[in-house]
């Protein structure tokens, strides 16, 4: 199976060469993961114990798919791997009950449709796991509030118009209780995300030496590198937040509207492309196959004294073709898993019931120790 097919995304083995090598950005970022598990496993031979979560606060797109999801699906083969739908945490965006229940479900259905094995990660709700908010609570307890004034997502979304209600300040706390909850070794996360694990780090230690005992197993936290920013169709960074998006379950027509209206230079179609501060041509890159990045790297360099001309609604076709090369059939499961919701309700009851056998020790030590 292709090293770039979502169903099949297992560890992809071979380094690339020449052009696309450029294309190998995401690849080589994976085999870096998986050294960075290498180290953190344990010494004792037992499971690593990975646990990532994703808000189900709005549509995925394929940034979603290329900085997290497909590394989620790697990674469920090398340990024991918790991935979670933090409808939680979404709460803090999406105020009207049915489109939270509806993102909620559509995220679940993403994850598998892209390839999470609910046979081999424990695919949960967050919303099914009560010790959460206990947890929660009682970590808050020990929190400095200096910790979460300093939060830099707090401050960002605060300085983005955010309102600044206690449930975004609070975040960082839910966050921490995610992960304390599972025991977790390792969690995968943007770099955006790598000061709530410090804060994690740092709460879960104050909460030993609290109570005197080794309660909460302090997680490390497996960041992505910068490389591994998809752009959006405008070049900033692929996010829901600046509408610059290329959604993974967006109608045919929404995705052609989103790839062909793109923003391109006026270089003439018989000249060679620029091909830095080219959102076309970065995407081109993160989602064509090695060896068809590589004709297209060539047309996108060549001039016109070749005889061939080509101009960016080429490069956008090619862009169109290779993303339902790549999202074709993770789309048709999407569609089948949201047409049959009961089976969908029913994997995430068996992963929540998983989860919470792993929550379950925690909790009681937890519990026992601060007298509840
Ligand atoms: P958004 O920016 O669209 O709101 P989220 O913050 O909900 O996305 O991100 C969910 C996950 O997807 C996170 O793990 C984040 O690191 C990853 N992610 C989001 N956008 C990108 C991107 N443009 N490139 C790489 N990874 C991304
Ligand atoms: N804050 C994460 C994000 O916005 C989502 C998240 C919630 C999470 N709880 C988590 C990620 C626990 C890792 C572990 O992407």
């Amino acid at each position: 199976m292709s090293e770039k097919t979502p169903q099949g995304a297992a560890t992809p083995t071979s380094k690339n060469t020449s052009a696309s090598e450029n294309a190998g950005v995401v690849h080589a970022r994976i085999d870096s993961l998986n050294a960075g598990l290498e180290s953190l496993k344990h010494k004792s031979g037992q499971a690593t114990r990975i646990l990532s979560g994703v808000q189900s606060s709005g549509r995925l797109h394929i940034g979603n798919y290329y900085g997290a999801i497909r590394e989620f699906v790697n990674l469920q083969s090398q340990g024991e791997a918790l991935y979670f739908i933090a409808n939680l945490h979404a709460l803090n965006s999406v105020r009207d009950g049915a489109k939270a229940r509806e993102l909620t479900l559509e995220t679940a259905a993403a994850f598998i449709a892209l390839g999470v094995d609910p046979a081999k990660a424990t695919l949960f709700r967050q919303s099914d796991i009560p010790e959460i908010t206990e947890l929660y609570w009682i970590l808050g307890t020990v929190v400095p509030l200096s910790d979460l004034n300093n939060a830099h997502s707090y401050k960002d979304k605060i300085a983005k118009g955010a309102e600044p209600d206690y449930g975004l300040y609070g975040y960082p706390v839910l966050m921490a209780a995610d992960i304390l909850l599972y025991d977790s070794d390792v969690v995968p996360v943007g770099k955006d995300q790598k000061q709530h694990l410090e804060l994690t780090r740092d709460w879960a230690g104050k909460f030993n030496r609290q109570y005197s005992a080794e309660l909460l197993k302090l997680p490390k936290a497996l960041t992505r590198d910068e490389t591994a920013v998809v752009p959006g169709t405008d070049g900033q960074k692929m996010s829901k937040s600046y509408k610059n998006t290329i959604d993974l379950f967006g109608t045919d027509k929404e995705v052609e509207k989103q790839i062909k209206t793109m923003k391109t230079d006026s270089t003439a179609p018989e000249a060679p492309k620029p091909t830095e501060n080219q959102p076309l041509y970065d995407l081109l890159k993160v989602v064509l196959q090695p060896s068809d990045f590589a004709t297209i790297d060539a047309k996108w360099r060549e001039s016109g004294g070749t005889g061939q001309t080509h101009g960016y609604g080429t490069f956008k076709k090619a862009l169109l073709d290779g993303y339902f090369a790549t999202f074709s059939e993770p789309r048709k499961r999407y569609a089948e898993l949201m047409n049959d919701r009961g089976e969908l309700e029913r994997l995430l009851k068996l992963g929540a019931e998983k989860a919470r056998g792993y929550a379950g020790p925690v909790i009681s030590r937890v519990r026992a120790a601060v007298g509840l």
